[in-house]
């Protein structure tokens, strides 16, 4: 199986302006890594609508990365926008892996009801929402984890059907 590119984009206003470390994006680069993803790039940007949109679709479009993964601004304060962005330049949904990643998360916290993040896809990159602490993007990544490589591997053509793989 081919190692998958992956992208790392921490939505967070504090995170942007330097008042808070960002914790959550070397968390995940971590898990990818230990996955078998090649990251090939980590960003922080502030919870900005259209240019959150602007920067995913360039990303997919100049396709940059097979996996996009967010992190932060899925919640509900006044400048929580990434759900949304996403959507804005989806071309197809992928409803599956939030529902996953709800019903896994509603075992540990009942705030997990909370997180309004999706999961769409844009040409042959597929984007998804995690939460912003570490603790919830962490335990929103290992339940999906399993399951990706396969949904890439149909997506980016390097697999054809779902025979064979695991
Ligand atoms: N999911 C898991 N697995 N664990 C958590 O601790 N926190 C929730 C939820 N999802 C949490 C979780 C909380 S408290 C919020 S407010 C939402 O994610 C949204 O987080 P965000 O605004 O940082 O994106």
């Amino acid at each position: 199986m081919r190692s998958f590119r992956a992208a790392i984009i921490t939505v967070s206003d504090a995170g942007f302006a330097g008042e808070r470390a960002d914790e959550s994006g070397p968390l995940i680069r971590d898990m990818l890594i230990q996955g078998g993803y090649e990251v090939v790039l980590r960003r922080i940007l502030p919870d900005e609508r259209k240019d959150l949109a602007q920067y995913l679709s360039a990303l997919c479009d100049q396709r940059q990365a097979d996996l996009i993964l967010t992190t932060g601004g899925t919640g509900f304060s006044p400048r929580d926008y990434t759900p949304e962005a996403t959507m804005d330049i989806a071309e197809r949904v992928v409803p599956g892996i939030p529902e996953a990643m709800r019903a896994y998360s509603l075992q540990k916290t009942n705030r997990a009801m909370l997180s309004r993040s999706v999961a769409v896809i844009r040409k042959q990159t597929l984007i998804i929402n995690l939460p912003g602490s570490p603790r919830a993007a962490k335990e929103n990544l290992e339940c999906i984890l399993p399951a990706l490589e396969h949904g890439l591997a149909i997506m980016t053509g390097t697999a054809k059907n779902c025979a064979g793989l695991p």
